[in-house]
This record gives C-alpha cells, sequence and structure tokens, in this order.
C-alpha cells in the first residue's frame, strides 16, 4: 500500500484535521511527521469539539492507530492532557494505540521560557510565534544537544541531563535576556513523572510503519502547519522551524524513499496567516470581517492554539502554484467554501506584480513577498446556500466555476470540497 501524505498548502490553519478525520475512517495508522503543540486541529464529531495539539485527529476513529515521529518536538505535558481529555471523551489512548517515536524530541518549560524571551527581545522584528518552546527545541536538536523521548527510557541518566539542560538555559535566559531563572530540580522531578507515564508508548515508529506498510495496511501521513511555513522553503524568516512540506513526511516517519500514493493539498477558499509577514493578498474591513467571523464558532478565523485572531485574504493561486510544485501534489481539497457564499465578486490571485514587471510564478521563492501586488482575477459569487451540496451536481454553476478556475491555476484537480464544520458537510466534486 502506499503512503499517502496530508499537506497544508498556505500557512496552516487550512483544516486539516477534519480532511484526516475522514481519510482515517479508511487509514490503519495516521502519523503525525512535524511541530509540536504549535499545530491545532479541530474536529468536530456530532455535538463534540476535539481540539487537538500533537495526538493526530485519526485517533478519533475506533480503529485507528496514532504515531508521532521522530520529526516531531513534544511537550510532554501537553501530549498527557490531550489523552486524559480524549480518555474521558471515551477514546482509548493506551500504548496499544498511540506510539511514540524513540527520536522524536522534547519540549520543556525552559525551551518555552526561551521561545517567550527571545520573541520579546526581537522587538519590532516578531516572528508572531505560538510561544510553545518550537524554535529553541529544534534549535537544540540542531545543535545536537536536545533531549529525545528515548532519554526517557533510563530514569537515572535521564534526570541528570533535565537538570543539566535546565540549567544551561538558565546562563542564557540571564546573560541574554535577563529573564526568570527556573528551578531545575524540580522540571527534572516532573519530567521524570511524565517519563514513567510515557515510557510504556515509546518505540521505533519508523520500523512499524515499513512493516505496516509493506504487509498492505493503509498508512496516512498527517502534515501540521503549512508549506509556507516551512523552515526551507517557506516565508523565511516568518515559517516554523519544522518540515511541513510532504519530503518532511519522510524524514520525519522514518521512511525510505517509499512508494508515496496521493499527496493531498489542502487549500482554504481564501488565505489567513497568523503571525507576522508579508501577505499580498491580505483583506481589511468588511471584506475580512466576513472572511474571519466574529469568533462566535470553533471554526471561526481564530488560532486554536493563541486564540489570535488570523489576518485573512483572498485565495493566491501564485503561492498554491508553489505549494503544488514543492510538494508533488497529485490533488487538492478545497476546504470553507460555504464562508465566500454572499461575498460577491469574489477575487482570486493569478499573478503578482512588481517594479512594473508582471509573474505567473515566484521569481526568489516566497522569502520576501513584501514587493509584490496581486493580480487579481474577479469572478461572479452566489447567493445559494451551498452546505447542503454533497456532489458536484448540488453546487450553483458560479461555485463551479471558481473551484474550475482553482484546478486551473494550481494544475491539479480538486477532489472534495468542505463546506461546513460537521463531518458530512462535505461533498466529492470529481
Ligand atoms: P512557532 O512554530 O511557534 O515557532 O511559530 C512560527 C510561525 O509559525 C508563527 O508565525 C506562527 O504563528 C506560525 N504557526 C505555527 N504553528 C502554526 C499553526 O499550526 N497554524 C498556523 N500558524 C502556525
Amino acid at each position: 500500500m502506499p503512503l499517502d501524505i496530508v499537506i497544508g498548502t498556505q500557512w496552516g490553519d487550512e483544516g486539516k484535521g477534519r480532511i484526516v478525520d475522514l481519510l482515517s475512517a479508511q487509514a490503519d495508522i495516521v502519523a503525525r511527521y512535524n511541530g509540536g503543540d504549535n499545530a491545532g486541529h479541530t474536529v468536530t464529531v456530532g455535538k463534540q469539539t476535539f481540539k487537538l495539539h500533537l495526538i493526530p485527529s485519526g485517533i478519533v476513529h475506533p480503529d485507528t492507530l496514532g504515531v508521532l515521529g521522530n520529526g516531531l518536538v513534544i511537550n510532554p505535558a501537553t501530549l498527557l492532557s490531550e489523552m486524559e481529555m480524549l480518555k474521558k471523551m471515551g477514546i482509548n489512548v493506551g500504548p496499544e494505540r498511540v506510539r511514540l517515536s524513540f527520536a522524536a524530541h522534547m519540549i520543556t518549560p525552559a525551551h518555552r521560557a526561551l521561545d517567550l524571551a527571545q520573541e520579546k527581545a526581537r522587538g519590532k522584528s516578531q516572528i508572531g510565534t505560538t510561544g510553545r518552546g518550537i524554535g529553541p527545541a529544534y534549535t537544540d536538536k540542531a545543535a545536537r544537544r536536545g533531549l529525545r523521548l528515548e532519554d526517557m527510557l533510563n530514569p537515572q541518566t535521564f534526570y541528570a541531563k533535565m537538570v543539566a539542560h535546565v540549567e544551561g538555559v538558565n546562563v542564557q535566559l540571564q546573560a541574554l535576556y535577563q529573564a526568570e531563572q527556573l528551578d531545575a530540580e524540580a522540571i527534572a522531578r516532573e519530567y521524570s513523572e511524565y517519563a514513567r507515564q510515557l515510557a510504556p508508548y515509546i518505540c521505533d515508529v519508523g520500523e512499524e510503519l515499513y512493516e505496516a506498510l509493506n504487509s498492505n495496511k493503509r498508512v496516512l501521513a498527517e502534515g501540521a502547519q503549512g508549506t509556507l511555513l516551512d523552515l526551507d522553503l517557506g516565508t523565511y524568516p516568518f515559517v516554523t522551524s519544522s518540515y511541513p512540506t510532504a519530503a518532511g513526511a519522510l524524514v520525519g516517519l522514518g521512511l525510505g524513499i517509499f512508494p508515496v500514493g496521493r499527496v493531498i493539498g489542502v487549500t482554504k477558499a481564501f488565505q489567513t496567516r497568523v503571525g507576522a509577514g508579508p501577505f499580498p493578498t491580505e483583506v481589511f474591513g468588511e471584506t475580512a470581517e466576513r472572511l474571519r467571523g466574529s469568533g462566535a464558532n470553533p471554526w471561526d478565523e481564530f488560532g486554536t492554539t493563541t486564540g489570535r485572531p488570523r489576518r485573512v485574504g483572498w485565495l493566491d493561486g501564485v503561492l498554491l502554484r508553489y505549494a503544488v510544485r514543492v510538494n508533488g501534489i497529485t490533488e487538492l481539497d478545497i476546504t470553507k467554501l460555504d464562508i465566500l457564499t454572499g461575498l460577491n465578486p469574489l477575487h482570486i490571485c493569478v499573478g503578482y506584480r512588481a517594479n512594473g514587471k508582471e509573474y505567473a510564478t515566484l521569481p526568489m521563492g516566497p522569502t520576501d513577498l513584501a514587493p509584490f501586488e496581486p493580480i487579481y482575477e474577479e469572478l461572479a459569487g452566489w447567493d445559494k446556500d451551498i452546505q447542503t451540496a454533497r456532489t458536484r451536481n448540488d453546487f450553483p454553476k458560479e461555485a463551479l466555476q471558481f473551484i474550475r478556475r482553482i484546478e486551473e491555476v494550481s494544475g491539479v484537480p480538486v477532489r472534495l470540497v468542505s463546506i461546513g464544520a460537521e463531518r458530512d458537510q462535505i461533498a466529492e466534486i470529481k
């Protein structure tokens, strides 16, 4: 069985959780491969809304195994409280259902303190991180001084490593940021208890996935964040510190160049961004309020992890084409098309303009988007409620035209369109 990968094509928050939820009904294993608890996936099942930051949203299906790969940085406190929440909702999260890679790195309170101190020190150049310690944890990983989950398996050395780690960060906190010191012994004690609880879950995830794929099991790789937040390929430096793009799935799960099947790109019908950085198609005022929502609903454009209002804008076809190229996307799923109902005319950015020149693709990657002005194409909107649509024929012709333009602009077919937060509010278009 090939490996299918679900990728965000934008700046995260594309609604991947619900696509993964749908696809994982047929999957044996759903595996997260990057990021940490900076991610937030909202899944609605009937009256229950699940907000998950680490455990793959596929866990809500009773027969699906949830895996966290080596590409993650895991905050054990978040993981354990998420497990507790799922347990209370009647979902089994025992070691027979959740697996953690021995090579995943740990996020500690010291990483979180550093993240906050570093953001503060950036002043006007803030990235707008989620404050979850993501950057500092990946920095330690790259500097080869990080703490891996496998360290939890040896209680004696783990305690000492934790103390040394926190004391090391304390030196930085004091010398560079004049920030408060952390209690290394207390943190080491807290983490030793987490180690005791998590030890049964730690294993060689890559081996399990390899065996599963070889025995014809269905494995779905679930990306967190999105293409434009990729450390190498995103809008650097306004990015996260991991690899949300498709190749990151292989590295982050310990798989080789395995036969990959579908690379499913999830894109919102418009564009959103949290945190700082250029955003060519950003809109303000009434249109922005319509796209964002008031915050009263869980699907409104307010961060799942931070609660921050998201910046919103029209769909950026130039960036979508870029995402298709760097991920090898084979198909697109569009989310939140229903939000566009009643807006007229609609806009899609089909090119950029800068210094009197027009560009259909990015001349130098997406690093500095500031000089570019979007070239918009106007499309007719629709007023008919599309939330009950389930097949292509249920959509007004203007909505189908909008979808067709996305296919033409991106170069890949659209397969699913979601038109509401409920599990069944999804239409097959192909
Ligand atoms: P960090 O990942 O917390 O270091 O944040 C770096 C950048 O990525 C910031 O602009 C965040 O707002 C953004 N970011 C991180 N995780 C997510 C996510 O899950 N959705 C959207 N943006 C995110």
